[in-house]
């Protein structure tokens, strides 16, 4: 079952404090994005590849997907101020029939795996987001203060890919963008329209390079994948 992704890498990556976008830093002497991109280049389901990049950056993306000959990349489309507004653009930018992921250009290790079951559970269920039991304890805090701790079976940390249904996904998007609903991920806007969402098992090494911390953890993960091949 054939899928199209769509990566959003218009962000700042500001809390890498690389003093750059964090897609263009490099792990083993390539681009982070152009880890991510590979991912889906080499997979047999993927169809279509959409990069959704800032404005000034839209350029030197195009040459990263034509220099490795990433020929899925269809389009870069230009992001907008919030990771909501690129993700707009980029489902506004496809029309289709088959499921959509949108997957962090941060996330360079999601497993073929994980997208399997994403797609699968997509497209019986509409909606399916990857995800992992919490380890720590969560509690609530303001001002430094405790205000309760949550029951750790109940909760799950998100990560990407989302999948959908591109025709709940875009309706997902349109309403919230009319309403003015801000959700910090793709699968919130979903809920939001009362449409259930499923959960499939994501993957501890499928991590958000998000901190400078981050990145010891994807040496570690990308050293024992070699170590593995
Ligand atoms: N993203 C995007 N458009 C935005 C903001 C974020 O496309 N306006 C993308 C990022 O490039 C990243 C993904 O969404 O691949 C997840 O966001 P995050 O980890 O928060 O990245 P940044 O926003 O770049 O980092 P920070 O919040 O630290 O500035
Ligand atoms: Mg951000």
């Amino acid at each position: 079952m054939k899928y199209s992704v769509v990566i959003p890498a218009a962000g700042q990556g500001k809390r890498m404090k690389a003093g750059k976008n964090k897609q263009f830093l490099e792990l083993r002497g390539e681009p982070l994005i152009v880890h991510t991109l590979r991912l889906f280049e080499q997979d047999s389901l993927c169809d279509t590849i959409v990069l959704v990049a800032n404005g000034e950056e839209c350029e030197i993306m195009r040459e990263l997907a034509d220099a490795h000959q990433f020929k899925k990349v269809k389009a870069i489309i230009e992001g907008g101020k919030e990771r909501q507004d690129s993700c707009k653009n980029g489902v506004d930018s496809l029309k289709t029939e088959q499921v959509v992921l949108i997957h962090d250009g941060a996330r360079p290790f999601v497993t073929y795996d994980v997208i399997r079951r994403l797609v699968h559970k997509a497209d019986e269920t509409g909606a399916a987001i990857a995800a992992v039991p919490v380890k720590d304890t969560i509690k609530r805090v303001k001002e430094g203060v405790v205000v309760d701790t949550q029951n750790r079976a109940e909760l799950w940390s998100v990560q990407t890919p989302q999948a959908f249904k591109w025709s709940l996904i875009k309706e997902a998007h349109t309403r919230a963008k009319e309403a003015g609903k801000v959700g910090t991920d793709d699968a919130s806007l979903v809920e939001w329209l009362g449409h259930e969402v499923a959960i499939v098992e994501g993957d501890y090494q499928n991590i958000k390079l998000t901190t400078p911390d981050d990145l010891l953890f994807a040496e570690a993960i990308l050293k024992e994948r070699e170590r593995k091949k």
